[in-house]
């Protein structure tokens, strides 16, 4: 992966569309000496979103744009572009970005995703999990490409799913493991 400046951080902006639990992990880690990023932006589909919240206490930059046309993808990649971003995390973004989108930062945006992949692409991967009566599910960082998380897979973490577990309890316990995976790719990532 091409993004390393130096002894620069690397500029990132994080995409969101709900709570922002992963949001403020990866804010948490861009804080820290040994972090290789610096988080310049937040930008979310939804103005409702909750992890917005975040932007105002780390007092970090702000944007929504609707991702519904390919106009409103050309708002963001001259926002991005403007401000020189050079990585982009997805973090409980549930927009599909457009094949030119991903084209335009090839090779530069990150998603996490709750589940093992290849296994249960799309949504709704407990409720799956536990339907299919899988012994583990887990969460997966990959980089993004043309197809719905299906670009190369940077880290796993797997997690047991319990006999009494429902989609919350497990979406819970992924959750926690989600927010050690994510910094861990952005670092392996950096070395890829
Ligand atoms: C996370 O579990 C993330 O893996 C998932 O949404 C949740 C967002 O939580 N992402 C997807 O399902 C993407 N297809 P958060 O807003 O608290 O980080």
């Amino acid at each position: 992966m091409a993004l390393l400046t130096g002894s620069k951080k690397i500029k990132t902006v994080v995409f969101i569309s709900g709570t922002g639990s992963n949001l403020k992990s990866l804010i948490k880690f861009s804080k820290l000496k040994k972090s290789p990023i610096s988080i310049k932006m937040i930008i979310s589909n939804d103005y409702k979103a909750k992890g917005l919240q975040y932007a105002n206490i780390y007092k970090i930059k702000k944007k929504i744009f609707n991702f519904k046309n390919t106009f409103s993808e050309k708002k963001v990649i001259n926002e991005l572009e403007k401000s020189d971003i050079n990585l982009i995390c997805l973090a409980g973004f549930m927009k599909i970005l457009s094949k030119d989108f991903v084209k335009n930062f090839k090779g530069k945006i990150l998603n996490i995703h709750p589940s093992l992949l290849p296994k249960y692409k799309g949504l709704n991967t407990h409720e799956r999990a536990i339907r299919n009566k899988d012994k583990y599910s887990g969460c997966t960082v990959h980089f993004v490409n043309s197809r719905l998380d299906s670009g190369k897979i940077i880290n796993q973490k797997k997690v047991r799913i319990k006999r009494l577990d429902t989609p919350k309890t497990l979406a819970k316990r992924i959750l926690i493991q989600e927010h050690k995976l994510y910094p861990a790719a952005i670092i392996k990532a950096l070395s890829l």
